[in-house]
């Protein structure tokens, strides 16, 4: 006999960003982190699992190619899942004696660089947790361990990562600030600007950074933890332009990271700069900002801005960014989108 499981799971982005481990093993971070889940509309991962005592052997497809299991990260998430099912029998034993044939896919483009690894983990790991029938685990502690963006995904609306103090990492877990439907106003629009793939991955720059870069600790020890506590509060006051101004900052100080690094890292290129330029304009037209940027590890760029600013926003892009990105270079969502 067979069991199978289907599960979509969102992109999130972050607005205080996660850069830098404590751990690597366990994906443990030196600082908290923020994201809101976009709606699955537009951005998403999918994962069909089907776990059987007749298989061989574990398997697994992204986009249709067969990839490598032996992946060290899927085979921890493997691995948790499996010994949790063990340890709560929460299917017939002969389950655990089985193989799993997993099936992934991305509705976008993973050359775009959008945060593909957060929506794929967190989606194989909820799916896992379905197949092998667990109930009430914290699902974010193991999508934790296959990409740490990943426990944020787990939720939807606006997330915090907790970076937590103990050395396991039972407490460095994903919660929900607010539901999806708490700020629908809120609007997203992601501009690629290059679909290259990245060059440096963000496990290795992180990893650079925290071995080279002095302004990292300063700004887990000394910055994070009140940007955190503020911009919790300003999502649930809804006020959009402590949202923006801390959004902007902390990006910027995660690129400034980057390229106190050595060697430097240098994520955003001449494109994303001329957005940096252009939101600062144009949020000097009004009295407090009405549009915030944030670039992860590339070069695209993700902007916020309440809703019935959006056809002035997509005006703005249109007449500015030539030729590329151009109109047809911009994917727009509502921004709070619902849990795996
Ligand atoms: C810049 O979660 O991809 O997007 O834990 O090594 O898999 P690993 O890294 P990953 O890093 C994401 C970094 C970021 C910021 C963020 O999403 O918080």
């Amino acid at each position: 006999k067979d069991r199978s499981f289907t599960c979509t799971a969102p992109v999130n982005i972050a607005v205080i960003k996660y850069w830098g481990k404590r751990n690597e093993e366990l994906i443990l971070p030196i600082n908290s982190s923020l994201s809101v889940t976009l709606h699955q509309n537009e951005l998403r991962a999918k994962t069909m699992i089907t776990l059987s005592s007749s298989f061989d052997e574990d398997q697994m497809w992204l986009n249709d190619k067969e990839e490598d299991i032996s992946n060290p990260r899927i085979q921890r998430c493997l691995r948790e899942i499996r010994r949790l099912a063990t340890k709560t029998c929460s299917i017939d034993p002969s389950y655990l004696e089985g193989h799993v044939q997993i099936r992934s896919e991305n509705n976008f483009p993973t050359a775009a660089g959008l945060a593909s690894s957060a929506a794929g983990y967190a989606c194989l790991v909820y799916c896992l947790s379905q197949v092998y029938g667990l109930k009430d685990v914290d699902i974010s502690v193991i999508a934790r361990q296959g990409s740490g963006s990943a426990c944020r995904s787990v939720y939807g609306g606006f997330v915090s990562w907790e970076k937590g103090e103990r050395e396991d990492g039972e407490d460095s877990i994903a919660e929900q600030v607010c539901p999806d439907m708490h700020w629908p106003d809120l609007q997203v629009l992601i501009l690629v600007v290059s679909e290259q793939k990245k060059t440096v991955s963000s496990t290795s720059g992180m990893r650079t950074s925290v071995e080279t870069s002095s302004l990292i600790n300063f700004r887990a020890n000394n910055v994070v933890p009140a940007r955190m506590d503020e911009m919790k509060q300003a999502i649930k006051e809804k006020d959009f332009s402590t949202f923006a101004t801390l959004t902007m900052k902390d990006s910027n100080q995660f690129h400034a990271v980057c390229l106190d690094s050595y060697p430097p890292i240098m994520y955003m290129n001449d494109a994303s700069k001329y957005i940096v330029q252009l939101v600062t304009a144009y949020n000097l037209l009004y009295s407090s900002p009405r549009l915030a940027y944030t670039f992860d590890a590339g070069p695209n760029a993700v902007l916020f801005t309440p809703g019935g600013n959006i056809g002035e926003i997509l005006g703005l892009v249109q007449h500015y960014l030539p030729p590329n990105p151009g109109a047809e270079n911009y994917i727009r969502g509502v921004s709070a989108g619902q849990a795996v």
